[in-house]
């Protein structure tokens, strides 16, 4: 239905008649335009990219035996029971519970741990397992592991000696002998008497990098495939919380991951059409892991800080300004972690959690996505003591959750007159809207902040419709609309399509760039769209042109172009949202060509086409094309998105 409405207006083989102006244009893309939004939901971290298969491995969800079950127990009295598992308070800081478990008897009492929607086990992959224990009677001489699959068959086992009366950690690995997509994690013990548990853990042996308390391979390679000019974390909303107990504290995200307080969701029962009752953040995946996995892949962290004003859709509870100096404090000392010395109390922390050397912090956001005077108040006082302090940081602000109105044009007035640096704009719209609004920049004053398109999407329904689809409709509409990202890369500096991740059994928000489950995942053509872009991102802009104005939907078209210095190489990005296939005919100025070069394309006649765990129908080939010196020659096939790179000659 949507994009083809210009497509309906063309004849077939039309000729777009176009010139590519190698004449500079001072506007260098910045290594940053193209990036990724990552936030815990959907169960993007816990449950996601942190590979941790036990949910509650600690019994610290508000229900403490929340993923825990205690099989064939449920309907008998106490006495009848052959165990029982008591929720028992330690009143530590960061870990609040532990359970005691009584083994009355040797009639099998086990615990079983649902994981995240199952658990993934793969044939002949080994498995760190971990749990902290104290057997101060010696009874329990034995406690086993085994993973079990949906008929409840064992699949992998192994078991440790809980030798201590005092708190210890025990740690065994299992291989398994199949593959399971949703199988669970069954806790026995041999012998009969009390013992205490805490922190069952399960990894799989193969991680990013092989990191322990380390990340899913498969999904980081996804985001390192993308090749990333920045990560920005924890996100979106969760950083603001429900409430402002509720926000994201870096703080107690980092340390050891033992100690970390788990903390409720925001996402947890956002919508009633998709609750989510299990969703906790354990922050095994914390500020610290974020600052690596930036480094990992190549991209500039660029971490987001509660500016003191809970979630303005929930409760948009207020820090006074008297009292925001705790949240000020934050930020200064999360650039200390980030970039200071070891001799300093935070970059002493970094240090002993393994990184010595800085991490190179440039960016930071303040507050995500708030509006109005209030969050204008709180900005000048945190942009104040960030740059009084560390005047080269550069700092993210934002114009609120819409890309226009009333708290849009404040944000963004207000802003102007503080000079902020670079502003952050979410849009979360129609495919229409992403085509009509390719020239969206093009207007933009050259002289005020920079911005930054931090969170966007088209929806094929409408926002947060659990019926969105990451359709071909959607990826080529957002195609489109980066060509106006791309030609207005003087003032466009940073970009991410959101959200990042989801569970195909436990999201909330749709459309996401990459689907998973607990075994694999597989990238939307959306994400495609985002790859090409990020890998094709050059380094200096040049125009692209038709009838001396920029190509943004003549016909159907959108272009922008740019040049790889590094590579000596000219990439042209067209779009053809129309239903029907059209010549392009490339004009050369101020440069020549090599005689040929490569077409990436990207295209499916088919605008509802959507990729799955089992299918991939949107997605880039590549072919050699042939080149005048002076010209290129092409036809761009109906909804199509095409990248054409050749070496200058
Ligand atoms: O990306 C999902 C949500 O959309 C983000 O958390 C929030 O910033 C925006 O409203």
């Amino acid at each position: 239905m949507a994009i083809a409405m210009a497509g309906a207006l063309c004849s077939a083989q039309q000729k777009n008649n176009y010139v590519l102006d190698f004449k500079d244009t001072g506007v260098k893309i910045q290594p940053t335009m193209y990036g990724i939004f990552f936030e815990d939901i959907n169960l993007g971290a816990d449950g996601g990219l942190y590979a941790e298969m036990v949910k509650n491995r600690s019994f610290e969800f508000d229900l403490p035996l929340m993923g825990w079950t205690q099989p064939n127990t449920d309907r008998l009295s106490l006495n009848e029971k052959s165990g029982y598992a008591h929720v028992v308070e330690y009143k530590k800081a960061g870990n609040k519970n532990y359970i005691r478990v009584d083994v009355k008897d040797d009639k099998g009492y086990s615990l079983i741990n649902e994981g995240y929607r199952g658990m993934g086990i793969k044939e002949g992959d080994a498995y760190n397992v971990s749990i902290m224990a104290a057997n101060p009677d010696g009874k329990v001489n034995k406690i086993n592991f085994q993973f079990v699959d949906e008929a409840g068959a064992v699949v992998a086992s192994s078991s440790v000696s809980p030798s201590s009366k005092e708190w210890k950690k025990y740690t065994v690995q299992m291989t398994a002998d199949k593959t399971v997509a949703k199988g669970k994690l069954k806790v026995s013990f041999a012998g009969t008497g009390s013992i205490n548990i805490d922190i069952v853990s399960v990894f799989p042996q193969e991680t990013w990098n092989n990191r322990p308390n380390g990340l899913r391979k498969d999904l980081v390679q996804k985001l390192y495939d993308l090749n990333p000019g920045f990560l920005r974390f924890p996100g979106g909303c969760i950083v603001e919380g429900r409430t402002l107990e509720q926000r994201y504290q870096w703080k107690k995200t980092v340390g050891s991951s033992d100690d970390r307080e788990t903390l409720i969701n925001k996402w947890n029962t956002e919508f009633s059409h998709r609750l989510t009752p299990d969703y906790f953040q354990s922050f095994g995946l914390g500020f610290f892991e974020y600052f690596q996995l930036a480094e990992d892949i190549g991209a500039e962290p660029l971490p987001i800080l509660s500016c003191g004003i809970a979630c303005q859709f929930n409760t948009a509870e207020l820090v006074p300004l008297s009292d925001l100096d705790p949240y000020v404090q934050d930020a200064l000392d999360l650039i200390e972690f980030a970039n200071g010395a070891v001799t300093t109390k935070w970059g002493k922390l970094r240090s002993d959690m393994g990184h010595p050397k800085p991490f190179n912090l440039k960016l930071i956001g303040v507050g995500n996505e708030q509006w109005g005077p209030d969050y204008i108040d709180r900005y000048k006082i945190f942009e104040k003591a960030i740059h009084g302090k560390y005047p080269a940081i550069k700092i993210i602000s934002g114009s609120g959750p819409s890309p226009d109105g009333e708290f849009f044009d404040y944000g963004w007035k207000q802003l102007k007159e503080l000079k902020a640096d670079i502003v952050d704009e979410h849009y979360y719209n129609s495919p229409e809207w992403f085509t009509k609004n390719a020239a969206r920049y093009d207007n933009y004053d050259r002289k005020g902040p920079k911005v930054f398109a931090g969170e966007y999407a088209a929806q094929s329904v409408a926002t947060v419709s659990p019926e969105n689809k990451n359709n071909w409709n959607c990826a080529l509409s957002e195609a489109a609309f980066m060509t106006g990202l791309e030609r207005n890369a003087d003032v466009v500096t940073m970009t991410s399509y959101a959200p990042l991740f989801a569970h195909a059994d436990g999201w909330q928000w749709t459309p996401d760039l990459i689907w998973f489950n607990n075994l694999e995942s597989y990238a939307t053509p959306n994400y495609y769209v985002q790859k090409l872009y990020g890998t094709n991102a050059g380094t200096n802009l040049i125009s692209i042109t038709a009838d001396g104005k920029p190509v943004t939907g003549q016909n159907g078209m959108f272009s922008s172009a740019v040049v790889d210095k590094a590579n000596s190489e000219v990439i042209v990005k067209i779009v053809n949202t129309s239903g029907t296939a059209q010549k392009a005919g490339i004009k050369v100025k101020g440069g020549k060509l090599a005689t040929s070069g490569k077409m990436i394309v990207l295209k499916n006649s088919d605008l509802a086409a959507e990729n799955s765990f089992t299918q991939e129908t949107v997605a880039p080939v590549e072919n050699t094309i042939k080149t005048g010196k002076g010209s290129i020659d092409t036809e761009i096939p109906a909804y199509t998105f095409a990248i054409i790179k050749v070496k200058i000659s």
